[in-house]
C-alpha cells in the first residue's frame, strides 16, 4: 500500500513512525511544508510546498500512485484537500472542508453542539460590535473567555483572571479583535479540568481512544500564554486520575452525538479523526472545542500506545469497516514533553543548532519545527521536538521523558512538571474539592454479580456520593463484567500471570477508596489484604460467623439443613482466612416454611444489594469525617 501523508510536524512524525513500525507492507510518501528529517528517512518520496493547495496534493497523489492519504494539520482540511483528493478517487482518512468546520469555525461548532447537546455548552455570546461586547461582559460577570473565530493554533483564546485582568483589558482585547475579524465569541469561564478525547471515524462508526491531558500553557504551574501545547500525558489503562469514569462516558456520548450531527448538518459522512476538548466540571462535562484531526501533542501519546496496524485503521477510516477492526491501546501510561526554542511562542530564537543524543529505545523522539543547515539540525521557530516515554505508571513515564528531554543539547525550553506527581496532585485535589471528594469504588467479582446491580444503578444518580470506578474479574466471561458494561463502567479481565499485582495496579490507577468483593472466587494474599487493610470488604450470604467457608448455593442449603429461623448477609473485612475478617454490617431475614436454597438465595441477594449501598454510604461518611479531622490537625 502506498500512503501519502500531508504535513511535516512532530504529529506527522509520530504518524509516520506508527505506520512504518507496523508489519504492513507499505511505502510512505510525504507532502510537507518543510523537510522534517525524522519523517524523510521513513519515506520513499518527499516534497515540500504549500500544503493548503489542493491541486498540488492531488498531483503528488497521482504521480506517486497513492492508495491512501492521511492529513495531519488543520489548514489543508480547511482548504478542502480531502474533498479534492476524494473527487479524484484517492481514499482519504480525513474530513472534507464542510466537516472540518467543526474545527475551523468556532461559531459553527458552538451552534451545532448547542443544538445537539445544550447542557454541554458554556453560556456564550456571538459578538459583532463593541456594544454587544459590553453587554456580554455585563451578563457573564467576572469569569469569561474571549475567543477569536478561525484557526489560531491554540493561541486565539484569552481567559479572564489569567490573560485579562478586569473589564478595561477585556474591552481593549475585543476592540483589537474587531479590527481584524467580523465576529467572535465571549463565553462563560468554566471551572474544572480539561481533557482531550480523540476518536477514529469512518462515516458510520466511531471508536474512541484513551483520554489525554494536554498542557496548553507555556510555563510550569500552568502559567503564561497559551501555546500549541507543551506536552501531554495518558494514564495506565487509559485512566486519568483526576477524572471519574462517568466524565469519560459523558464525553464519549457527546462526541458520538456530534459525530452524527456533523453528517446531518453538512450532508457528508465524517471520516478521519474527531477530537473533542472537554472540561470536567463539578457536575457536568462541557465542550471547550472540537478539532477535525489528531491533536498535537495528543497524537504523540496515543500513537506509541496504539497496538496493531495504524495503516489498517486509516484505511478503514477512509473507506469503512472500522467496527470490524480490533483496535486496542497498550495499558501503559505515556508522558510527552515538547522542547521549544527560547522566546517561544512570540519571539522564538531560530537557527540554533541542536544535538540529539541517541535516546533510550523506550523513548520516542519526534522532530517538529526544525531545519537542516549545512547538514546540521537547527530550530525553525515553532515547537522543536518532542519526547514521549511510556511506563507502567505516570511517574515512571514522567521520569523517563524528563531524562530524555534533559539529554537534548541546545538552548531549548520545556516544562518539567508535565506528568509530575506534584502537578497530578494539584489536578486531583482541584477536582476532588470541586466535587466534594466522591467515593471511588473498585469491585472484584467472578460470578453474576446480581447484588451489585443496585449499587451500579444508584451510583450513577447525582445524589450518590461516589461511583463504581471499575469491575475486575479473574474470569473473562463472568456475567459481572457484562453487567458493568451495561452501565459503561470500565471492566477488566485479569488473567493468571501476576494477577494480584495487576489488580492492585488497576485499583491504584482508578484511585479506588474501597474495594468490594462481590462473588470473588479467589483467596487474596496477605500482602494484598494488608495493602488494602480497612478498605477491602467481602459480602457473604449468611450471618457470619455462622455458615462461613461455603460458596453460593451451598451456604443456603446448609442454612436450611441446620433448621435455623433466621439468615441474612454479612459484609466483613477481608483477611487471607476465608470469611474470617471482622464483620462490618449484617442484614437479616426470616427463613420461611417451604423455603428452598433458591428462594433463600433470592431473598438474601436483595439484602446484599442494600448492604453494599449502605456500606458505601457509611464508608463515605466516615471518610469525610476523617478528612475533616486531618484538616483540623493541619490547621
Ligand atoms: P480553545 O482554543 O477553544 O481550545 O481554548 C484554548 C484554551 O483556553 C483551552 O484549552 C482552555 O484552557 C481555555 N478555555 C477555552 N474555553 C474556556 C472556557 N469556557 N472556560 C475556561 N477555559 C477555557
Ligand atoms: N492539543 C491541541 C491541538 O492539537 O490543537
Amino acid at each position: 500500500m502506498r500512503i501519502m501523508m500531508i504535513g511535516s510536524g512532530a504529529r506527522e512524525h509520530a504518524a509516520a513512525s506508527a505506520l512504518s513500525s507496523s508489519q504492513d507492507d507499505l511505502e510512505l510518501f510525504c507532502f510537507g511544508s518543510s523537510v522534517n528529517p525524522g519523517i524523510q528517512v521513513l519515506c520513499t518520496g518527499y516534497e515540500t510546498g504549500d500544503i493548503t493547495q489542493c491541486d498540488i496534493s492531488v498531483d503528488h497523489a497521482r504521480r506517486w500512485k497513492i492508495d491512501l492519504v492521511f492529513i495531519g494539520p488543520e489548514a489543508p482540511l480547511e482548504s478542502g484537500t480531502a474533498d479534492a483528493l476524494r473527487e479524484q478517487g484517492f481514499p482519504c482518512a480525513a474530513p472534507g472542508a464542510a466537516g472540518a468546520q467543526i474545527e475551523t469555525s468556532k461559531i459553527f461548532a458552538r451552534e451545532l453542539v448547542k443544538k445537539l447537546v445544550p447542557s454541554a455548552v458554556p453560556r456564550y455570546h456571538t459578538v459583532k460590535t463593541m456594544a454587544q461586547a459590553e453587554e456580554a461582559l455585563d451578563l457573564l460577570g467576572e469569569h469569561f473567555v474571549i475567543k477569536e473565530d478561525g484557526l489560531r493554533g491554540g493561541k486565539g483564546v484569552k481567559v479572564s483572571g489569567d490573560h485579562l485582568s478586569g473589564r478595561e483589558e477585556a474591552l481593549a482585547c475585543c476592540r483589537e479583535i474587531l479590527q481584524r475579524s467580523r465576529e467572535f465569541i465571549i463565553e462563560e469561564r468554566l471551572e474544572g479540568e480539561e481533557f482531550s478525547l480523540l476518536s477514529f471515524c469512518d462515516g458510520e462508526s466511531i471508536i474512541h481512544m484513551p483520554p489525554v491531558q494536554d498542557h496548553k500553557r507555556l510555563k510550569e504551574g500552568d502559567r503564561g500564554p497559551n501555546t500549541g501545547g507543551m506536552g501531554s500525558f495518558t494514564g495506565p489503562w487509559g485512566v486519568l486520575p483526576f477524572l471519574l469514569p462517568s466524565d469519560i462516558q459523558r464525553a464519549q456520548e457527546i462526541q458520538e452525538t456530534v459525530f452524527r450531527g456533523i453528517e446531518e448538518e453538512t450532508g457528508e459522512p465524517y471520516r478521519g479523526i474527531l477530537y473533542g476538548g472537554y472540561m470536567a466540571c463539578a457536575s457536568k462535562t462541557a465542550v471547550i472545542e472540537y478539532n477535525a484531526r489528531f491533536g498535537d501533542p495528543e497524537a504523540l501519546n496515543l500513537l506509541p500506545l496504539l497496538e496493531g496496524s495504524f495503516a489498517k485503521i486509516l484505511q478503514a477510516a477512509a473507506s469503512g469497516g472500522l467496527k470490524d477492526l480490533d483496535i486496542s491501546f497498550s495499558p501503559k501510561a505515556s508522558v510527552c514533553r515538547y522542547l521549544v526554542p527560547l522566546g517561544y511562542p512570540q519571539e522564538s530564537v531560530k537557527g540554533i543548532a541542536l544535538k540529539i543524543p541517541p535516546a533510550d529505545p523506550s523513548v520516542h523522539l519526534f522532530l517538529g519545527s526544525v531545519d537542516l543547515q549545512d547538514k546540521e539540525l537547527v530550530t525553525a521557530g515553532s515547537r522543536t521536538l518532542a519526547v514521549t516515554a511510556l511506563g507502567d505508571t505516570i511517574e515512571q513515564a514522567h521520569q523517563a521523558s524528563l531524562h530524555a528531554a534533559e539529554d537534548v543539547d541546545g538552548p531549548l525550553y520545556f516544562r518539567g512538571d508535565i506528568g509530575s506527581e506534584a502537578l497530578l496532585k494539584k489536578r486531583i485535589d482541584h477536582m476532588d474539592e470541586l466535587r466534594g471528594h466522591p467515593l471511588r469504588i473498585g469491585v472484584l467479582g467472578s460470578t453474576r454479580g446480581t447484588s451489585l446491580q443496585l449499587l451500579l444503578e444508584i451510583s450513577r444518580q447525582s445524589d450518590f456520593p461516589g461511583e463504581v470506578c471499575c469491575v475486575i474479574s479473574d474470569r473473562r466471561d463472568a456475567q459481572i463484567l457484562a453487567r458493568a458494561g451495561q452501565f459503561s463502567v470500565p471492566r477488566h479481565f485479569v488473567p493468571k500471570q501476576r494477577r494480584e499485582q495487576t489488580i492492585h495496579a488497576l485499583l491504584e490507577a482508578y484511585r479506588a477508596d474501597l474495594v468490594l468483593c462481590v462473588g470473588y472466587m479467589r483467596i487474596l494474599s496477605q500482602a494484598f489484604c494488608r495493602a488494602w487493610e480497612g478498605r477491602l470488604f467481602n459480602i457473604h450470604p449468611s450471618l457470619l460467623p455462622d455458615f462461613a467457608g461455603g460458596m453460593d448455593m451451598d451456604v443456603h442449603a446448609a442454612v436450611l439443613a441446620a433448621g435455623v429461623s433466621e439468615t441474612g448477609c454479612t459484609v466483613h473485612h477481608v483477611t487471607p482466612e476465608v470469611d474470617g475478617g471482622a464483620p462490618v454490617l449484617q442484614k437479616r431475614c426470616r427463613v420461611l416454611p417451604g423455603d428452598t436454597a433458591v428462594s433463600l438465595k433470592k431473598r438474601v441477594q436483595e439484602l446484599e444489594s442494600l448492604a453494599l449501598v449502605e456500606l458505601c454510604r457509611d464508608f463515605q461518611k466516615a471518610y469525610k469525617h476523617d478528612r475533616q479531622n486531618v484538616r483540623g490537625t493541619e490547621q
